[in-house]
């Protein structure tokens, strides 16, 4: 199976009320582990990769593992998407490399830390819409700014700071004409996002689903949306790591999100925490092993383990074999006649 435009993922996700998790990647190991999970549950994905994972991997190992992915799984609709892209330049190079999605992130300036202009933001997001639809590849944008640094991409901060205000999002949705729109709802990147379990005062649920409610058909995403599960990280400092107490996002307000439009999940750090987590304990208990394989089997295994409890949770379970999947040709079509929203 060709791999996916992110547009019908999301389309087909909304017709059947489910979310659809967006599991970063730098390696084979973790594209491994999500298409195993992919199938165990027979769940579309999205797999994403940032501009810090372009660089690690280098782009063409990341696209050829993707095609093996989708030769080795025909039966599973894969999307590959471009986790913030912060310019024009980087959104073109993925699209030329054959991602079949981009977030342009224009929430911040393109140094990736300076909060922008609403102006700024819906110019440059217009222009990577026009120019990836006419190639029939999907686009994600971002309005307000999430808290926390990702692969040196992020404002910092709680995420409390640049809420999206509900109205101009309707306004950057018509401006832009976007498939998908990542809201801040005081999430952010990384490990530490709350200091205890968080409630409605730091965790805005009540803004998402006002967001749902002013743009009823609008497939929204939650970046930011680790749940850090305890047992992760007992496991990481049972074994010689250092994490101080933080909480995520817990999955039921996930699922209150999926309930209110919300169709694409951001994963990484839970995949990182598993992945460490296997790798120390290893580590530790057999200190005379040194073949890579010894300790990379069982991290991949453990982020598989915790990638299908996600794609479980968040619905997108049994859904693989739903729909025939679009060519980008196709997409561009139906984007050229507009008929999309
Ligand atoms: P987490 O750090 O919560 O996994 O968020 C990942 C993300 O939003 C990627 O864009």
């Amino acid at each position: 199976m060709p791999l996916v435009p992110m547009r019908q993922v999301l389309d087909e996700a909304a017709r059947g009320g489910y979310g659809v998790g967006a599991f970063n990647v730098n390696n084979l190991e973790q594209i491994q582990a999500i298409m195993e999970a992919a199938r165990a549950t027979k769940s579309p994905v999205i797999i994403q990769a940032s501009r810090g994972a372009r660089k690690y991997a280098n782009d063409r190992f990341l696209y050829h593992l993707m095609l093996a992915a989708s030769e080795i799984y025909p039966e599973i609709p894969v999307v590959m998407h471009l986790d913030h892209g912060n310019s024009f330049e980087t959104c073109k190079s993925a699209i030329e490399m054959g991602f079949t999605s981009v977030m342009i992130d224009g929430s911040l300036m393109e140094d990736g830390k300076t909060p922008s202009t609403f102006e700024y933001n819906a110019d440059l997001t217009r222009r990577v819409v026009e120019y990836a639809h006419a190639r029939g590849v999907t686009v994600e944008g971002e309005i307000g700014v999430l808290g926390g640094i990702e692969d040196g991409h992020g404002a910092g901060g709680s995420g409390l700071e640049h809420l999206t205000d509900p109205e101009q999002a309707a306004q950057f949705v018509e401006k832009t004409g976007v498939d998908a729109l990542a809201i801040a709802i005081g999430t952010s990147h990384g490990a530490y996002k709350f200091t205890r379990k968080p409630d409605g005062a730091v965790l805005r649920m009540d803004r998402l689903i006002e967001i749902h409610r002013r743009l009823p058909k609008v497939h929204l995403v939650m970046h930011g949306s680790s749940s850090v599960p305890k047992d992760l990280q007992d496991i990481i400092n049972a074994y010689g790591g250092k994490l101080k107490p933080t909480w995520g996002v817990p999955v039921e307000e996930i699922q209150l999100g999926i309930k209110n439009g919300v169709r694409k999940v951001n994963v990484d750090t839970d995949s990182r925490l598993a992945i460490t987590g296997a790798i120390r304990k290893v580590f530790a208990e057999s200190p005379e092993k040194f073949d890579p394989r010894d300790y990379l089997k069982p991290a991949r295994e453990a982020m598989q383990k915790v990638v299908e409890a996600r794609m479980t949770a968040f619905g997108q379970a049994g859904h693989a074999g739903d729909y025939q999947p679009m060519t980008l040709a196709q997409m561009a079509e139906q984007y050229s006649g507009a008929l999309v929203r």
